[in-house]
């Protein structure tokens, strides 16, 4: 068979660094909220540096929802959870960070649409951190950054439906 394409455990491999990643930034839309982490300051092109929609509660909640999905994955799967979840959560939410300030930028207000970033930023910067503690082959790159858009629309979606998020994207 082709070598790129995934074996089970790159299918595996995949999910073990998805379910804290998408754990960890779904948790800010929920509990995030409240004072933000650039404290409202702005950067020296006149714009905020993060923006509003990047919070403390935000923050806190996306790490510990990570550690808290890490530690079941471990004790279900035996996943490591120092190698995997919490990197793949801090860098989920560091990469979700990175984007809005690509963002502020850009101009785009906090919440208006930045095709690709907006659906990338937090699984790139999830996979940067995980890769300083353990190897990813370039198959389960590509998993991630493939399946990430159509089930980060679909969350995004029914999020917006149950009153959650403000916009769809
Ligand atoms: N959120 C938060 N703190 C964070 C990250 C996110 O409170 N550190 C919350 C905000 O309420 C945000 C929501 O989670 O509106 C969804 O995050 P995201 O879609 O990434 O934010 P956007 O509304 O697109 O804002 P930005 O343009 O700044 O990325
Ligand atoms: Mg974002």
């Amino acid at each position: 068979m082709n070598e790129l394409w995934p074996s089970t455990q790159d299918w595996f491999s995949a999910l073990y660094i998805l379910l804290p990643t998408y754990c960890t930034n779904g948790a800010p839309v929920v509990f995030g909220g409240g004072r933000p982490i650039d404290l409202g300051k702005t950067f020296p092109d006149g714009k905020r540096i993060l923006g509003d929609h990047k919070t403390f509660r935000g923050l806190i909640s996306g790490l510990v929802v990570g550690a808290i999905v890490g530690l079941v994955c471990s004790y279900l799967f035996s996943m490591n959870l120092l190698r995997i979840a919490l990197p793949a959560s801090l860098g989920a939410l560091l990469g979700d960070m990175a984007g809005a300030f690509l963002k502020r930028r850009l101009k785009i207000e906090p919440g208006g649409p930045l095709p690709v970033v907006d659906q990338l930023d937090f699984v790139v910067g999830s996979i940067l951190l995980v890769s300083l503690f353990s190897e990813i082959s370039l198959t389960v790159v590509l998993i991630l950054l493939l399946v990430t858009p159509p089930i980060h629309f679909l969350t995004n979606m029914g999020a917006y439906a149950l009153g959650l998020k403000r916009t769809y994207w």
